[in-house]
């Protein structure tokens, strides 16, 4: 079974193969031995390299995985063998991380169609990432891309990284991207985020804390925020084992949260009270984001599949309390 994941080099891709590749071991596999495959002279392959980088994660994701994330289930079926677990990258340069890690790196970038079909040349399993180009008219044609190389190289099975709780019969670049799927023949599965909690970053945490005061725009806000480290952790698992073909997950949160619980976590972290305050006058392009999704429906899927709770939101925050200056550097 080979599995690939696409837009590897990211954040939510990156977290899912450091999860499926815990059991492979590159030092056994090193040595330039491998013998070339069909494929490799297909695809621009990189092979697997010495275990010389510790991590993959940054430090942001680090924070949160080191210390808090609880163990939830098992990877009873994660790969064991370089071979096996592949990442689709656009830029090869910066996948030395995922290369020590004893995961082969193919190209595979959704706005260079040439590179699709050697990218997936003998791939089983494929979790299409959705992309991040901020157009989503182009994202749709970067993703019908992809959908079509994949039915063409003979992947079995599509999995995509859609987003939580669509609109029945909606337009969306997510919507269409799974209907697109749907009408290919390939088995496929639905992965579909709820919102990132890293939104909070723009709510001025830090800020909130110091002056006891998280002031926020008037609305009946309720989140059902996740994040990624919850989801590639699920992604990770149903990327792992058989089944779940015809499958649609809502990863989004069991339960809610608004800002009148999000003040209460600030006033835990400051050990001083941290009052929420609506006010008209708060603009913010987020809101009008925010108001166009469904921020308040709930699921179980991402619990059930974790096999236990998500991360709460006291822990999940905790990243984006930092000094303005230090969350622009990210
Ligand atoms: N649920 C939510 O609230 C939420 C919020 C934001 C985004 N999203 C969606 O979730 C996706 C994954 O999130 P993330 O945190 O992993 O985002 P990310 O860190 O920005 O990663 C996006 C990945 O897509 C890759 N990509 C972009 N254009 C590509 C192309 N033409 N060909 C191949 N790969 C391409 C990027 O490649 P490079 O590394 O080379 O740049 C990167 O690896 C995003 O792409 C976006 O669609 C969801």
């Amino acid at each position: 079974m080979k599995i690939m994941v696409t837009g590897a080099t990211g954040r939510l891709g990156g977290l899912i193969l450091q999860l499926l590749a815990e059991r492979i071991q590159p030092e056994r596999h090193t040595g330039g031995v491998r013998t070339p495959t069909e494929c490799d002279v297909a695809a621009d392959v990189r092979t697997p390299l010495k275990r010389d980088v510790a991590d993959v994660r940054s430090p942001q994701e680090r924070l949160i995985t080191d210390a808090q994330t609880p163990p939830g289930r098992h990877f009873a079926h994660a790969p064991t063998h370089p071979g096996q677990l592949i990442a689709g990258v656009r830029n090869p340069e910066q996948a030395a991380r995922l290369l020590a890690r004893g995961i082969e790196v193919r190209v595979a970038d959704y706005d260079r169609p040439d590179t699709l079909p050697g990218g997936f040349c003998g791939i089983n399993k494929l979790l299409l990432i959705s992309s991040s180009h901020p157009d989503d008219g182009v994202r749709l044609e970067q993703h019908s891309r992809v959908i079509h190389a994949a039915q063409e190289a003979g992947v079995k099975h599509l999995l995509y990284t859609g987003f939580a709780f669509p609109r029945p019969g909606g337009k969306d670049v997510h919507s269409l991207t799974e209907q697109r799927i749907a009408e290919s023949g390939m088995a496929y599965t639905f992965l579909r985020s709820g919102l990132y909690t890293d939104f909070v970053e723009v709510l001025g945490l830090w800020q909130a804390m110091a002056s006891g005061e998280l002031v926020t725009a008037p609305g009946e806000w309720r989140f059902n925020s996740v994040i990624r480290e919850d989801l590639a952790q699920a992604m990770a698992l149903v990327l792992a084992e058989d089944g779940h073909e015809g499958r649609s997950y809502e990863l989004a949160a069991a339960r809610t949260w608004g800002f009148t619980e999000l003040a209460e976590v600030l006033s835990q972290h400051a050990g001083r009270e941290v009052r929420h305050r609506e006010d008209p006058a708060v603009q913010h392009w987020i809101y009008a984001f925010l108001a166009k999704i469904n921020t308040g429906a709930t699921s179980s899927d991402l619990e059930q599949l974790l096999g236990r709770q998500a991360v709460p939101l006291a822990e999940s925050i905790k990243p984006f309390i930092r000094p303005p200056a230090e969350l622009q550097e990210r």
